[in-house]
C-alpha cells in the first residue's frame, strides 16, 4: 500500500473513500467532519439526528455522497468519549476504518489525521498513530495454500491535512509507523509460520537480511561455537533438536562506543514439544509460538535499523527446539551454564530459562546500561494474568521498571509487574547442584525469574510474554495469530531511551 500526505480539505480528494471521524458527545460536528458535513448537506448531522451515528468507539457509518463530491463513499468513524481518548484510540478508530474500507473494496483511501484537531493530540504522535493502526490492521499472513487466498489490497492511504505546517511532523509520524509496521510484521510472520519452516536456521537468516539490510554486525554461533563459550545450558535443550541451533547475536552501532548499549534477549525455542518431560498433544502445535520472544527482538531489530536509533543495541537470540529424542537431556542432569552455575533438571519442559540462562549471561559482555529479555516462559503467567492480557514484567531496577511501564501505556502492549523477591529461591533449592530448573507448580512465573535473575548482573527486566505471543481472535488492530508484542513496547522504549 501506497502511503502519502497532501495539504487540502478531505472532501475535494480524489479518493475513492474518505475517512472522517466524530466523538459521541457531538452533534453539530466541526473541523473536517464539520466540513464534509457541509458539503454533505448535513448527512452526518442526519445521521447523529437519526441514532443512525453516535460517534461510539470503532463505529463506523458509511455515507454515500452519490456525486456531491469527488468520493464514491465516507466513512464516519466513532471516537469514543472525549476525555478518555488517546493514541491507543488513534490506532483503534485508524483500524476500524480501514477494515471497513478493506470490507468495501476501497482502492485509495484518504483520511483525516485522528485526534489532532479536537482532541488535542502532538501532531506528529497522532499521525504516526493513525498509520500505525491502519498498517498493523491490514496484516495478513498468507497461507500456504495451492492457489493463494488474497484479502482485498487496498493501493493506497493518503493523510489529508488543512494547516500546510503539520505536514513536515506529519511524514515524520508516517514514517515511524512504517518502520514499526515492517518489524511487527516481520515478528508476525515468524511466528506464524510453521515450525518446520521457521527453524533457527531460519531465524538466522532473518537476522542476516536484518544485518545486511541495516549495517549491522551479525554472529550466528551453532554448537561448536556455542561450545566454545561453554554455553551447556543452551547445549543441553539443542541436544535432542534435528534441526541444529543457532544462537543469533545482532549489534546495531557496535562501533560506536559514546552510545548507550541496550541489550535485549528473545526466547527462540522453535517448538517446545516439552522433551523428555512432553506435553500432552492436544493443542501442543501452538507451541511453534515459543519463538515469540526472539520473533520480537528481530522485529524490534529491524525497526531499530530502519529509524537508525542512536543507540549501541544488540540482540540476543538463543534459538533451538526442544525435542524427545535417545540424546535430548533428561531430568536428573547436572547441566552446567556458561557462568559455572550449574543446574539440576527437575523438567526438560523448563527449558526456556535454560538457553536464556546462558544469553542473559553473554549480555554482560557489552558492559549493558540495560537488559530486557522477552519469553513465552509460563503456563503460571497466562493463568495469573490471563490468556491475551499482557505479560509479566520483573525488574531488578525500579527507574527501568518504570520506563517500561511508560513504554507500556503509550503502546498499550500491556505489562503488569511482579514480584522479584529472593525469597522465591528456596524453592529452586537443590541438592546436587546450584539450582534446580523448575520450583513447581506454585508462584511459577516468579519462580522462573529468580532463576533467570541468578544469570544477570545488571539492570535487567524480564518480560514473560507467554500469554500475549500468540492471539485467539482478531482485536483491532492486532489479528489473531502471531501478535508481534514486545515489537512497539520495545522501540518506544528505546525511542525514550535516547
Ligand atoms: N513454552 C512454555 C510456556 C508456555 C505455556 C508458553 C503456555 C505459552 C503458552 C514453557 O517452556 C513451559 O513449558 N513452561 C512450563 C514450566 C514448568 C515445567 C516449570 C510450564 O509453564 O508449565
Ligand atoms: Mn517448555
Ligand atoms: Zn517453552
Amino acid at each position: 500500500m501506497n502511503l502519502h500526505v497532501t495539504q487540502g480539505s478531505i472532501q475535494d480528494s480524489p479518493a475513492d473513500t474518505l475517512i472522517v471521524n466524530l466523538f459521541d458527545d457531538v452533534h453539530v460536528p466541526g473541523g473536517a467532519t464539520g466540513a464534509m458535513d457541509q458539503v454533505l448537506d448535513g448527512a452526518i448531522r442526519d445521521l447523529i439526528a437519526g441514532g443512525d451515528l453516535s460517534g461510539k468507539a470503532n463505529e463506523v457509518a458509511v455515507i454515500y455522497p452519490r456525486g456531491a463530491i469527488p468520493a464514491r463513499r465516507v466513512l464516519v468513524v466513532g471516537l469514543g468519549q472525549r476525555e478518555d481518548f488517546d493514541l491507543e484510540g488513534v490506532r483503534q478508530a485508524a483500524a476500524a476504518g480501514i477494515k471497513r474500507a478493506r470490507e468495501l473494496k476501497a482502492k485509495h483511501v484518504a483520511t483525516i489525521v485522528h485526534g489532532a484537531g479536537v482532541a488535542g493530540l502532538p501532531v506528529a504522535a497522532a499521525a504516526q498513530a493513525t498509520t500505525e493502526g491502519a498498517l498493523l490492521a491490514l496484516y495478513n499472513y498468507e497461507a500456504a495454500r495451492q492457489k493463494p487466498e488474497k484479502p482485498h489490497t487496498i493501493e493506497s492511504l493518503t493523510i489529508v491535512e488543512y494547516d500546510e505546517e503539520k505536514l513536515g511532523e506529519i511524514e515524520r509520524g508516517m514514517a515511524t509507523a512504517v518502520a514499526l509496521n515492517a518489524g511487527v510484521s516481520l515478528a508476525r510472520d515468524l511466528v506464524n509460520m510453521p515450525p518446520n519452516v521457521a527453524t533457527p536456521k531460519k531465524l538466522a537468516a532473518v537476522a542476516t537480511q536484518i544485518a545486511e539490510d541495516y549495517h549491522m554486525d551479525l554472529t550466528v554461533g551453532g554448537r561448536k561455537w556455542a561450545a566454545k563459550h561453554n554455553m551447556g545450558a543452551f547445549l543441553a535443550v539443542a541436544q535432542g533438536a534435528g534441526f541444529p541451533p543457532k544462537f543469533i547475536v545482532l549489534e546495531h552501532n557496535g562501533h560506536r562506543e559514546e552510545l548507550d548499549t541496550i541489550v535485549i534477549v528473545g526466547k527462540g525455542i522453535t517448538f517446545d514439544t516439552g522433551g523428555i518431560s512432553i506435553k500432552p498433544s492436544d493443542r501442543m502445535g501452538t507451541m511453534k509460538s515459543d519463538m515469540g520472544g526472539a520473533a520480537a527482538v528481530l522485529g524490534a531489530m529491524k525497526t531499530v535499523g530502519m529509524l537508525d536509533l542512536p543507540l549501541h543495541v544488540v540482540g540476543l537470540a538463543p534459538c533451538t527446539e526442544n525435542m524427545p529424542d535417545a540424546l535430548a537431556y533428561r531430568p536428573a542432569d547436572v547441566i552446567t551454564a556458561s557462568n559455572g552455575k550449574t543446574i539440576e533438571i527437575i523438567s526438560t519442559d523448563a527449558e526456556g530459562r535454560m538457553v536464556l540462562a546462558d544469553a542473559l549471561v553473554y549480555a554482560q559482555k557489552y558492559r549493558p546500561q540495560a537488559v530486557i529479555d522477552l519469553a513465552t516462559l509460563t503456563g503460571a503467567c497466562v493463568v495469573a494474568l490471563g490468556a491475551g492480557m499482557g505479560a509479566g514484567l520483573f525488574s531488578n531496577d525500579d527507574a527501568l521498571r518504570d520506563k517500561l511501564l511508560a513504554a507500556s501505556q503509550s503502546t498499550q502492549e500491556r505489562l503488569w509487574p511482579l514480584p522479584l523477591w529472593d525469597d522465591y529461591f528456596h524453592t529452586i533449592k537443590s541438592d546436587v547442584a546450584d539450582m534446580k530448573n523448575s520450583g513447581g507448580r506454585m508462584g511459577g512465573v516468579a519462580t522462573s525469574a529468580i532463576f533467570l535473575k541468578q544469570f544477570t548482573d545488571y539492570t535487567w527486566a524480564h518480560l514473560d510474554i507467554a500469554g500475549v505471543a500468540l492471539a485467539e481472535r482478531d482485536r483491532g488492530y492486532v489479528p489473531s495469530g502471531g501478535t508481534g508484542f514486545g515489537v512497539r513496547l520495545l522501540v518506544e522504549f528505546l525511542q525514550n531511551w535516547v
